[in-house]
């Protein structure tokens, strides 16, 4: 069975779909994409079958030259249950997923995305939207950073080679 990752933000236009697309590239580039799947949302109905925001896929494409593919859809409670790890871009989105666990059963399978940056002391990647490009560029670099955390984090856990 693949492992599953679910990126959430606000409007799953910006980071969460960015989050999702550089683990992906990470995941090919290792040879490991039978073994983690990756999907993304936000935790309100804002932009729902958006594609990602053309600022976002400007920056991805300058850093990185990836195409950010996709289209924003909502949190839901069963991904509580088909999602093996999901992680919060904010402590705002990390609060609203752990609320709509009532029951506290889930809570462990929630993490902060800045929990696995290594090189930056970020411990949240800040919301872009209302901001100019390099708020863009910099949520590039700390998913980079976060991703290969993540990854390293994962392969310590399940030896998947
Ligand atoms: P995201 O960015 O949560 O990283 O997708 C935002 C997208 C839309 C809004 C806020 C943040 N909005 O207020 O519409």
């Amino acid at each position: 069975m693949a492992y599953k990752l679910l990126f959430v933000c606000l409007g799953n236009i910006c980071r969460s779909p960015s989050a999702e697309n550089i683990m992906n590239h990470l995941i090919a580039e290792n040879n490991l994409s039978d073994r983690i799947i990756c999907d993304s949302a936000g935790t309100s109905s804002y932009h729902i079958g958006s594609p990602p925001d053309r600022r976002m896929n400007a920056a991805a494409s300058k850093k990185l030259g990836i195409q950010l593919r996709g289209r924003a859809r909502q949190f839901e409670i069963s991904d509580f249950r088909d999602f093996d790890l999901i992680l919060a871009m904010d402590r705002e989105n990390y609060q609203n997923i752990l609320y709509l666990d009532s029951t506290g059963q889930y809570q462990d399978k929630v993490r902060l995305m800045c929990d696995f940056c290594s090189r930056y002391s970020f411990t949240e990647v800040p919301d872009p939207y209302y901001g100019g490009v390099e708020g863009f560029n910099q949520v590039i670099d700390l998913l980079v950073d976060a991703c290969e955390g993540l990854l390293e984090h994962i392969n310590n856990q399940k030896s998947l080679h």
